[in-house]
């Protein structure tokens, strides 16, 4: 299935979502609006809202507590990125610079700031507790997720455990959000809303992965620098595993390189055929794989519908995207 047939059977409700995101983001700034217009003509895959809408759509019929759901995760996946640059000092984002890179530091951190409070906003004016309080544990989560990630960096002392807790934390606690509200937006029972919300967790980790592994992949099209992860000595599970494989002196020295050369274009390039002639690379995919196979055994009580269908392939997209 192709990612257009895939968001067919909620192809209203995404038109729908597109218009009231771009409204969304209006303001009286207008370097504000410079920005904000900038972000939603540049705009990314857009896979949360989809996730928003199929889960309401494999419980009931999807409807304006769905739609918000949407806005408000997409809103808040838009101010992440944002700051995410500015945290990883990153230039480019989507292909295209980015708002740090063209504003500096300084706007990127109140926009970021502005997207995520038009979105709680936006909720709150329509009394959406309970997706509020779905989506606060997951902004909770990410910030912890993200700074436990700048601790590891600096210490350089990440395990394959303590990698995981990162990603769950920093990026599949928000897609976990997306299928919970999804499913809780059409009064679907708590077990349900429970399941889907573990079913976004395992998606949200394998998604990761896939992210983690692009840094590795010189030719890749992800629109986001190559070897930036190391740049910022973040470890990430093809290089732990390296790292796993090496005798002593060789991961000395790896880790020395990373600690005071990790800006260097040779370190990097030398990391990246390290971690491909190491086995890392298939690793990390064997776990990817391993989480896929875990979401897809959670939506097995489900009948056959466009949503399944639907979801089944989005998941799978998830890990064979090439952006
Ligand atoms: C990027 O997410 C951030 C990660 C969690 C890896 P996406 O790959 O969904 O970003 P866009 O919105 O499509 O650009
Ligand atoms: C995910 O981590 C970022 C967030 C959860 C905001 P990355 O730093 O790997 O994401 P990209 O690669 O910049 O999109
Ligand atoms: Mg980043
Ligand atoms: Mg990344």
């Amino acid at each position: 299935m192709t990612f257009d047939e895939i968001k067919y059977p909620v192809k209203q409700e995404i038109t729908i979502f597109e218009s009231t995101f771009k409204a969304s983001m209006k303001t009286n700034i207008s370097m504000l609006d410079l920005i904000t217009r900038y972000i939603v003509k540049r705009k990314g895959k857009q896979m949360r809202p989809l996730f928003v809408f199929l889960s309401a759509g494999l419980h009931g019929k999807t409807n304006d507590h769905t739609q918000r759901a949407a806005a408000l995760i997409e809103l808040l996946h838009t101010a992440t990125l944002v700051h995410d640059d500015v945290v990883d000092d990153s230039n480019l984002r989507r292909g295209f610079f980015s708002i740090n890179a063209l504003w500096k530091n300084k706007a990127a951190v109140l926009v970021g700031d502005f997207l995520l409070s038009k979105g709680m906003l936006m909720a709150l004016e329509n009394k959406e507790y309970n997706l509020l309080e779905i989506v606060s544990y997951a902004t909770k989560q990410m910030s912890e997720g993200e700074l436990l990630q700048i601790e590891k960096a600096r210490r350089l002392n990440i395990t394959e455990d303590v990698y995981f807790d990162v990603i769950k934390m920093k990026t599949a606690s928000l897609i976990a959000s997306c299928c919970a509200a999804g499913a809780a937006s059409v009064n679907a029972t708590e077990e349900q809303v429970v399941r889907m919300r573990t079913f976004g967790e395992y998606v949200g980790i394998a998604f990761q992965i896939r992210d983690d592994l692009f840094d590795f992949d010189t030719s890749n099209k992800s629109g986001k620098p190559v070897g930036g992860d190391i740049k910022e000595k973040k470890m990430t599970l093809p290089l732990i595993y390296a790292l796993k494989t090496m005798g002593s002196v060789e991961r000395k020295k790896t880790i020395l390189a990373i600690k005071y050369n990790s800006t260097n274009k040779t370190t990097i390039n030398n990391i990246i055929s390290l971690v491909n002639n190491s086995g890392g690379i298939e690793y990390a995919e064997k776990r990817m794989n391993e989480y896929l196979d875990k979401a897809l055994s959670l939506l097995d009580i489900y009948e056959e519908s466009p949503y399944k269908e639907a979801l089944v392939a989005l998941v799978k997209y998830s890990i064979n995207r090439k952006k």
